[in-house]
């Protein structure tokens, strides 16, 4: 079991996610538990890339329900086509904000967060869980974050 990151010292996002991915595919391989696997990642995501707040957020009962997490308190539950959360499991794909005040209906949690990246992982074709990365920078998420992200959301559906 690994017991410490090794997080990239380049300031390119794209090599972080690099040398992070494989790691946090070696983290969670091997053990059955997903909520200890799940705050590993977000742990991983939160140490290399210094993301304002990154979490799970569950399907449970018709709504999203706040899951493993890295950051300040937040929303507990979100109704389905509810904010960029919801609307990321209601279209069923991921949603890059780059301006929340732009974006109608969004859920602010902390005042502090910018810009954000939802993106759904999938169980027999619905959405199970979706993760949501936010950051205090406008506009801080690309396709670099959404291609890494997607990688990571196919290592996260291996565990469901
Ligand atoms: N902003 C999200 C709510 C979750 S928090 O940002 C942690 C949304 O609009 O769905």
């Amino acid at each position: 079991m690994a017991e410490e990151l090794i997080i990239s010292a380049s300031t390119s996002k794209k090599e972080r996610y690099r040398i992070l991915l494989p790691q946090l595919r070696t983290l969670v391989e091997g053990e059955p538990d997903l909520i200890a696997n799940l705050s590993n990642i977000v742990a991983g995501l939160k140490q290399s890339l210094n993301f304002f707040w990154v979490g799970f957020y569950f399907v449970k009962g018709g709504q999203l329900v706040l899951g493993p997490f890295q950051g300040p308190i937040a929303c507990t539950r979100i109704s389905f086509g509810q904010g960029v959360c919801g609307t990321a499991w209601k279209e069923k794909k991921t949603i890059i904000v780059p301006d929340v005040d732009k974006f109608p209906g969004h859920i602010s949690c902390n005042s502090a967060s910018k810009s954000e990246i939802v993106l759904p992982a999938f169980k027999d074709k619905q959405v199970a869980l979706v993760l949501d990365v936010d950051s205090d920078t406008i506009n801080d998420f690309d396709e670099i974050d959404q291609e890494a992200l997607e990688e990571l959301m196919r290592i996260v559906e291996n565990l469901l």
